[in-house]
Formats: structure tokens, sequence, C-alpha cells
């Protein structure tokens, strides 16, 4: 029986053929051709669910404490609809979403104002402090999305490898200044997960996101950011499970 080289050969040709169209695919990702005019991230990651994505720029080193700057672009469900994005630092279940939720006036066009809420209750909820400072808070609309930008300072002592829950939502409507609950879509309640900051194995601090100006490195994403792999603050993933589900219901008092 004689083996046949000539098969192999192409065998082992369509597989590397396969392997060179599928690398440069899993590598790209959607919020990479999303720019902003006024900032630049370190990262970027397309969240699995709303057609979110979140851009980040993690700085463990600065003083007092270390910062994540973020923005969140999504979808509202409709133009005058609003979208969220929180994070939560407790491991107390279905509540402690400290949440940002961006909005505009009612009629689809104007501006857009970025509202935090810590949600601690099913029931009513109102426009409050939330646990980490925020600065720069702005966000804009265009091409059907919002933009929410926020810098949020984080505990002392959370650098290094670090995995922050962070949830995320999009709604239809807003009344009285209230944002409307959102759909039950199995997309809205699947929409949190783990973000990893830093990874555990290069233990060095982010860059500072003034430093140069490339900040829209385009590096390979480390895996599922999403996989909650990290060390969290405090947090679990049933946490981020129950403030999921918080997320669902909170808007609906
Ligand atoms: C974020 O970007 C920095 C700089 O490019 C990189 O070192 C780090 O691994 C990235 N983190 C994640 C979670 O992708
Ligand atoms: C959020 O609400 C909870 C419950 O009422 C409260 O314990 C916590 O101090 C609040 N956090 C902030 C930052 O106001």
């Amino acid at each position: 029986m004689a083996s046949s080289p000539p098969l192999t050969s192409a065998s082992l040709l369509l597989l590397a053929a396969a392997v060179a169209l599928h690398l440069p695919a899993a590598a790209s990702q959607a919020c990479k051709s999303q720019t902003f005019s006024t900032a630049k991230f370190a990262n970027c990651t397309d969240l699995p669910t709303l057609n979110a994505s979140l851009h980040w720029t993690y700085d463990a080193a600065a003083r007092p404490g270390p910062k994540l700057s973020i923005a969140y672009v999504a979808p509202p469900a409709r133009p005058d609809g609003w979208i969220a994005w929180a994070l939560n630092p407790t491991s107390s279940g279905m509540l402690g979403a400290q949440a940002l939720v961006a909005f505009g006036d009612g009629d689809g066009a104007g501006a857009v104002a970025v509202k935090t809420y810590n949600i601690s209750s099913y029931g009513p909820i109102a426009e409050s402090e939330i646990a980490y400072a925020v600065t720069g808070r702005r966000a804009e609309r265009s091409g059907g999305v919002i933009r929410l930008f926020a810098t949020l300072a984080l505990p002392a002592g959370s650098s290094g490898a670090a995995a922050v829950n962070q949830v995320w939502q999009v709604g239809a409507a807003v009344r009285g200044g209230v944002p409307v609950k959102h759909d039950f879509l199995p997309e809205n309640l699947k929409s949190m997960g783990s973000l990893l900051l830093t990874s555990a194995e290069d233990g060095s601090p982010a860059p500072a996101p003034e430093s140069g100006g490339g900040g829209n490195t385009p590096s390979i994403p480390r895996g599922n950011n999403l996989g909650g792999s990290g060390r969290n603050y405090g947090g679990g993933f049933f946490g981020v499970y129950g403030v999921l589900v918080l997320l669902c219901v909170f808007l609906g008092f």
C-alpha cells in the first residue's frame, strides 16, 4: 500500500489556509474600528450581547488610586431609549450595581446626559452618588448608538491582576426623566460578565492614558475577557448574576 503524500500535502495546505484565514477574523473585533474624537483607550472588547462594546484604559498606578476610564457604546433599544453600564463592587448578590445610565431628553436627537444610580433595592430608584468617584462623564449619540464616557476611581489596593464585575443594558424609553424598564429577551438577561483589567500573568500596570500618542494599540486581545478568571474586588460570579437580574428589574418600578 503506497501512502499518498500529494493528498497529505493538499490537506496540510488546506489546513494552513484555513488557519491563516481564521486567525485574522478571530483577532479582529468590531470595537477596534470604533474611534472617538476626544478619547483613546488602551483596550476594547465586543461585549457578547446587545451589540455593545466597551473601551477602557486601566491605570493601576494612578494616585491616589487606580483609575478606570471607559467608553461604553451601544444602540439603545429605540432612539429615545437609554444605555447603561455598571460595576458591582460587592458580593451582595442581586444588589449593589453602581450604574452609569445615558439617555437624552426624549426626542431622540438632543443632548445625552449621564446619570449615576446606586441600585440598592427593587423599589424606585433615583439618581444618586455611586461607590466610585466619577469624573469626565459625558455621552453623545450618532449613527444609532450612544457613547457613554466616564472615569471611575477604583479603591486603592486594587492594582495588579484584577477583574471587575460588569453589567450592561439597553432600554427603549425614558419617561419623566426616568429610564423605563428594558426587555427581558435572552440578550438582555445575559448582559453581564467579568472585565479583566490587567492580566494575572504580566502583572504590570496598564500604561497611563495620557502618555504618548498611541492610545489605541492594536493588540490582540488576551483570551476571553468575559471569562471571569481574574480575581474580583470581593465580588463573585453569583454576585454578577444577581446584579444582572437586578438590572433587569430596577427600571421596572
Ligand atoms: C490592554 O492593553 C494593554 C496595552 O496594550 C495590554 O498590555 C493588556 O494586556 C491589555 N489588557 C487586556 C485585558 O486585553
Ligand atoms: C448604596 O445603597 C446602599 C443601600 O442603601 C448603601 O448601603 C450604600 O452606602 C450606597 N452607596 C453609596 C455610594 O451611596
